[in-house]
């Protein structure tokens, strides 16, 4: 048969990919390829079971990309889990539908990219959003969830809700009251995304609450859709590199695939490329291509196309240590000391990085995040409550590190694993505030009605790490047992260029006339929230923009 003629070719058919092809392939002449390397999970209890969160880690549908050993993270190496299948991390994540403070997405145009705020990005929120109203599931009696309808989208193909295992035993009860009583500031929040996070609340999932299902990307974006004649999958296909128009202009002209039987060859996209392959996968495969930092890909012998040399830095993920419950916490005391160390902190991740990106970009960019700290008062870190049996696990994690490390191909090959490298506790300000949030916790467990329902501390336990435990002997704790918390970000930023920035605010690749990237990669700051749905939001209105400018 003739070689299909594609307008768009979409590098990774996950949570963002799969929002882009759906809506460009609304467009009938228009005609969409997407390249996944997994397979379909449709079937796959490990996804759909909505109780089944790590069943499917370790198997062939994750990634499992591995750090380099963590110098200030205890020696340890991390394993980065990433969705390999249709759907993309959406097929194996927490399914915690959470979005972000207001103030941090306004952070995105204060740092420079203009139009990208909170009132232009929470329609795009709302737009993929199908809310399940609780109320009309009999099971969410008594268990005390609640929310503002004015938040939620309901024509979207994304479904939002709650599970028939949400618990009505009076543990949310509970745990508000302890809240109110020992801190104030942790007020029950009603619904948590509407732009304020601070407060107790009972979280939605991306879930079918009818069927009791995981909703991913795949079940929500593709399958109702996949009989649209202009829109293809190649599923086991994976992608190499970008191939380039002739001529000194940086235009892309298609995508360099292995096939699932082996065969190397080369898609032809007429209009644009979009990478979607995921924070841990796209910036390499800009290097691969020749866009990037010359240093970095001479070493490869990889000639450079476009000198973009912040391609792969500001590598932003969280620390998780286990201790788990649902709510926001605010701490405060620390403002003027972080403030000082604040220029110091920006040399050494300069430093660290070579240079590559300047102290004093860094630097800016922490003055906004010591402001949502300390001005905005964000949630500086979530606890998840995690009852089973005769156990509450306490899950957390700072919201908002300072650490930023990188990620950069140790190979030409694109199936030689890369250097990643996120930097974990490289600051102490995120040793201290991961430790103050342990701190919490504790003082969670002491405060009544709570302390009521609990016995004595198993992890770490106060012989381990006592009462009065200062920072450093919570690291020796927290260092060895922390974990990814799989909430990779900013590899392919979204600032301007003369801030390090990789994609302008049309998420184009800066030097190139037709490669953009849509996923986790160009988000510019941590949320407080869990990255899916704001990744979703983007992809929404990354379509919108391409289709405005076709
Ligand atoms: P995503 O990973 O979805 O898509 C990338 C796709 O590209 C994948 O399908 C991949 O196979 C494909 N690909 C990669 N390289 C390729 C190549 N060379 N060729 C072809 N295809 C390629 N968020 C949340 O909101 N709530 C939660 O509870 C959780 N919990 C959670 C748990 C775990 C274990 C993880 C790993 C992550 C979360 N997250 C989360 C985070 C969230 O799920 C994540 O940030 C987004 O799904 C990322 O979406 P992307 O589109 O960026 O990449």
């Amino acid at each position: 048969s003739a070689e299909p003629n594609y307008d768009y070719v979409i590098v990774g058919g996950g949570t963002s990919g799969l929002v882009v092809a759906n809506r460009l392939s609304e467009l009938e002449d228009i005609h969409v390829l997407v390249i996944e390397a997994g397979g379909s999970v449709y079937n796959n209890p490990n996804v759909t079971d909505t109780n089944g969160y790590g069943k499917a880690f370790g198997t062939e549908i994750d990634w499992a990309y591995k750090t380099v050993k963590q110098e200030w993270g205890g020696g340890t190496t991390q394993t980065m889990r990433a969705g390999k299948a249709l759907g993309g991390t959406s097929t194996i994540n927490g399914m915690v539908y959470s979005r972000a403070q207001k103030s941090q997405i306004d952070a995105w145009e204060e740092a420079g990219n203009k139009g990208w705020n909170w009132d232009t990005l929470f329609p795009y929120y709302k737009k993929g959003e199908q809310f399940q109203t609780p109320a009309n599931y009999s099971w969410s009696e008594g268990t005390g969830i609640t929310y503002n309808p004015a938040y939620h989208g309901s024509t979207g193909p994304l479904k939002v809700g709650w599970t028939p295992t949400q618990l009505n035993d009076g543990l949310a009860q509970t745990l508000n009251k302890t809240y109110k009583s020992f801190t104030p500031s942790i007020a029950y929040n009603q619904d948590l995304n509407g732009g304020q996070m601070l407060g107790y609340s009972l979280y939605p999932s991306t879930v079918d609450s009818d069927l009791n299902i995981r909703e991913d990307a795949a079940r929500a974006y593709y399958y109702p859709y996949q009989a649209r004649p202009n829109l293809d999958v190649w599923l086991h296909t994976t992608a190499n590199k970008i191939t380039w128009r002739n001529g000194t202009e940086a235009t892309a002209d298609g995508v360099e695939v292995t096939l699932s039987n082996g065969t190397v060859t080369v898609v032809k996209a007429s209009r644009e490329v979009i990478l979607a392959a995921g924070a841990l996968k796209s910036p390499l495969l800009l290097e691969l291509s020749g866009v990037g930092n010359p240093d970095v890909l001479s070493k490869y012998n990889i000639k450079t196309k476009v000198n973009l040399p912040t391609v792969g830095e500001n590598l932003q993920d969280q620390m998780n240590n286990e201790l788990a419950w649902e709510s926001r916490v605010n701490h405060t005391g620390t403002a003027d000391y972080l403030l000082k160390k604040l220029p110091a902190y920006a040399a050494q991740i300069a430093s660290a990085n070579g240079n590559v990106t300047r102290a004093e970009d860094i630097l800016r960019f922490f003055k906004i995040q010591w402001d949502l700290i300390f001005k905005s008062h964000i949630p500086v870190a979530e606890i998840l409550v995690e009852p089973s049996g005769n156990t509450y696990t306490m899950e957390y994690w700072g919201s908002v590190p300072f650490s930023r490390g990188n990620i950069h191909i140790s190979s030409s090959d694109p199936a030689a694993p890369a250097n990643i490298d996120p930097k974990y506790f490289m600051l102490d300000f995120d040793l201290h505030s991961q430790a103050q949030a342990a701190r919490f916790i504790r003082t969670l467990f002491n405060t009544h009605p709570f302390a009521a329902t609990a016995g004595a501390e198993t992890t770490p336990s106060l012989s381990t790490v006592a009462a009065d435990a200062d920072d450093a002997s919570w690291a020796s704790y927290l260092k060895p047992n922390f974990r990814s918390n799989f909430h990779p970000i900013t590899t392919a930023a979204l600032l301007p260029k003369e801030l390090g920035g990789v994609v302008d605010t049309s998420l184009k690749v800066y030097g190139t006339s037709n490669i953009r990237v849509v996923d986790a990669s160009v988000i510019p700051f941590q949320v407080c929230g869990h990255l899916s749905s704001t990744v979703y939001a983007v992809a929404e209105r990354a379509a919108d923009i391409i289709k405005e400018q076709m």
